[in-house]
């Protein structure tokens, strides 16, 4: 009795071995995961505080739909000063985290036969949006280091291109789009005339001096067709908190604003108050944070190319790796699987992304804890080398 919209939605691949890894835990287990999506840090305390205040203050009505005025100006002030965009607050939404902007900004676009061109490997959720929206994905597929140039989408256009969608950096590669690319993909959507939906959850994890450009910055054609997705989540370590914001076209935000009334209707009030401090307060700890990934980063790309059978471009931002175990012999699932029964290391299988002969790793982890678990996944992998060398002889 179930619509055919969710049937159609696919499980994910990755919850069975999270949920695993967390049961083995549970019962004690000593395992070691790699799973986690989000910063290990905890939310700093001056935005914990502004969250203890607004409940002082009895700010626990509803606000706003699409967020109260105080936070679109300071989202509005953030893309100017930081990504360099000038949009008016009308041209705002505030939403339950990012991926509820992603989920609006799909309905609000997409619709049945559409296009979506999806750069692969890509973050699971996307597909599965564009498919509730009954669009079609268009996988694009970057090169050997993960990365996208517009002739590679050039060739994925056609009549029916509604939408791209551009993740710098990448979840799950951490690999960043070129400048020179974005603005020869901007120069494609509007001649081709399609949106871009730019999701920059991970604008301040970028490493070795590269530096995040917005599209939307480049010119007024694009900024006509681009959606800029963000979220207060992994920027300030406040994934629970759920705040998400998108800007772009006055008409596309009006229609998510309308759509969000009759669904979640405003994002928590106490929420926007702390994502309110998030933006406007001292902005150290992101530093911080950035600085501990950044040295986790050289450590698990070095330790993962030093692993026989197993070999890791290295990522340029977010807090993933993205190492290649199609040496090994076993698919992404099979290598999760058995590393988790044989060796308690719990780490993503890249089927999830698109591809099938990766598996990531996240490093939003300690660095010991790093350093355990590569320990083990070394071991683990010279064994099942022996093993089948053994196997082949016999
Ligand atoms: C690429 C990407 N976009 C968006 C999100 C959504 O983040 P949130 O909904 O926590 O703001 C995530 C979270 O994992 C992500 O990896």
């Amino acid at each position: 009795m179930l619509s055919q919209r969710v049937k159609g939605i696919a499980p994910s691949a990755t919850l069975a071995i999270d949920a695993k890894a967390k049961q083995l835990k549970k019962e004690g287990r000593d395992v070691v995961i790699f799973g986690a999506g989000e910063p290990d840090f905890n939310t700093p305390e001056n935005i914990k505080l502004a969250a203890k205040k607004a409940i002082d203050n009895n700010f626990t009505r509803y606000t706003p739909v699409g967020g109260i005025p105080e936070l679109k100006k300071a989202v509005a002030d953030k893309l100017r000063m930081e990504n360099n965009i000038d949009y008016d607050v009308s041209e705002i939404l505030v939403s339950c985290g990012g991926k509820h902007s992603l989920f609006n900004i799909a309905m609000a676009v997409l619709d049945k036969g559409d296009e979506a061109i999806l750069p692969s490997p890509y973050w699971v959720s996307y597909e599965e949006m564009i498919k509730i929206a009954e669009a079609n994905a268009v996988f694009c597929k970057t090169d050997d280091k993960f990365k996208l140039t517009a002739k590679m989408v050039e060739e994925k256009i056609t009549p029916k291109t509604k939408m791209l969608i551009l993740n710098s950096p990448s979840n799950p590669s951490g690999a960043i789009v070129e400048p020179a690319e974005i603005k020869k993909i901007a120069d494609l959507a509007t001649e081709h005339n399609f949106y871009v939906l730019s999701d920059e959850v991970y604008e301040h994890f970028i490493y070795g001096g590269k530096e995040h450009l917005s599209i939307a910055s480049l010119n007024a054609e694009i900024k006509n067709l681009a959606i800029t997705s963000n979220s207060v989540s992994k920027t300030y370590a406040m994934t629970g908190w759920r705040i998400g914001y998108t800007a772009g076209p006055k008409e596309i935000i009006k229609a998510m604003d309308n759509l969000q009334s009759h669904s979640t209707s405003n994002p928590s009030s106490i929420a926007q108050y702390a994502a309110l401090e998030a933006l406007n307060g001292p902005q150290d700890s992101v530093k911080q944070m950035v600085h501990a990934f950044d040295e986790r980063r050289r450590f698990i790309h070095k330790r993962l190319n030093e692993i026989d059978g197993i070999s890791c471009v290295e990522p340029e931002g977010a807090f993933y790796a993205f190492p290649d175990i199609s040496e090994t012999g076993m698919s992404s699932m099979e290598f999760a699987s058995k590393l988790l029964d044989e060796a308690l290391v719990a780490v993503v299988p890249g089927i999830a992304f698109g591809s099938d002969r990766h598996v990531r790793l996240s490093y939003a982890t300690s660095i010991h804890e790093i350093e355990r678990g590569l320990d083990r996944i070394e071991k683990w992998v010279k064994q099942k080398a022996v093993r089948m060398e053994n196997e082949e002889e016999i």
